[in-house]
């Protein structure tokens, strides 16, 4: 009898590692991946798992959010057919098929067939943009959360409800405005994105940014403004501050204007002032 104490602790440690998204249709028991060493122990005959009808499909040889380094699916069935890419093959397979984009759309299909990120195989939808293409002002993210995968819109949770209102304050809304992400899928959990994440993506926005072709660039936070300006000083260091941003497919450099995170906001009220302050600064050269 498993008491009820025990199932919510496993859940909310399930919660604490950033497993709190349904990936699957059908559940998966570990238990039963726990008893797969003593199957190859045991002796003939004898199998320390159910019968095959009460077990689990294994996965399809397919990439799988499951595949370890080893190649190995956990049921065991090779993968290594189909592994996500390295990180700098999957960089230079970004850039190819960003590059043959002639439009948005071309872009986004591009994205959506893109498998060198493994993110996606974690990510309910890949969330692309939002907002006016022909807008001046381009703000960029960092990565959809929970809300922006289940919608596949960027910034349409809580954090996106507080950038509505900052926008407004400033006479601007999504239809003055174009939205994306550094990152167009989900982190698990909403961990931070890791460096190889980024760079498997960053072709598609860069091609983004130049198919847009806005006049000011908006990063919202630290790994937004740290990815585009190539940086390393932290968002406190980089908000406010006027920056150009260049790519061989834009005309001209772009000015950048890095600004904190509303995520960052919620959990720091008293820093809404230096918000208000930018949106001021960006409003002033680019009146509308
Ligand atoms: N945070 C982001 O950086 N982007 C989103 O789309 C949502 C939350």
């Amino acid at each position: 009898m498993i008491d009820q104490s025990d199932i919510l602790a496993a859940l909310r440690w399930h919660v604490d590692i950033g497993c709190d998204e349904a990936i699957g249709d059908e559940p998966l028991d570990w238990a039963l991946l726990a008893a797969r060493p003593a199957v190859a122990r045991a002796p003939a005959g004898a199998s320390a798992l159910p019968p095959a009808a009460a077990r689990p499909a294994p996965a399809p040889a397919s990439r799988s959010a499951f595949g370890g380094p080893s190649g190995a699916s956990m049921f065991g069935a090779p993968v290594t057919a189909d592994l996500p890419l390295g990180a700098s093959e999957a960089g230079a397979s970004a850039r190819a098929r960003a590059a043959e984009a002639r439009s948005l759309e071309e872009l986004e299909t591009a994205l959506r067939a893109f498998d060198g990120c493994p993110l996606k195989a974690t990510a309910m939808n890949t969330v692309f943009a939002d907002g006016n293409p022909a807008a001046d002002i381009m703000l960029i993210g960092e990565a959809p959360g929970e809300d922006e995968d289940r919608q596949g819109k960027p910034f349409v949770g809580v954090s996106g409800k507080l950038l509505d209102r900052m926008l407004a304050q400033v006479g601007l809304d999504r239809s003055t405005v174009y939205i994306s992400n550094i990152l167009p899928w989900r982190p698990p959990g909403n961990r931070s994105p890791t460096q190889a994440e980024i760079a498997a993506c960053l072709p598609f926005l860069e091609r983004h940014v130049e198919l847009i072709g806005p006049k000011v660039l908006v990063p919202l936070g630290g790994t937004s403004a740290k990815t585009l300006l190539n940086r390393a000083e932290g968002i406190t260091r980089l908000r406010g501050r006027w920056f150009d941003y260049a790519s061989p497919g834009l005309p001209g450099p772009l000015p950048v204007i890095p600004m904190l995170h509303p995520a960052y906001l919620l959990r720091n009220p008293i820093a809404k002032r230096e918000a208000w302050r930018d949106l001021l600064t960006l409003r002033q050269r680019f009146p509308g």
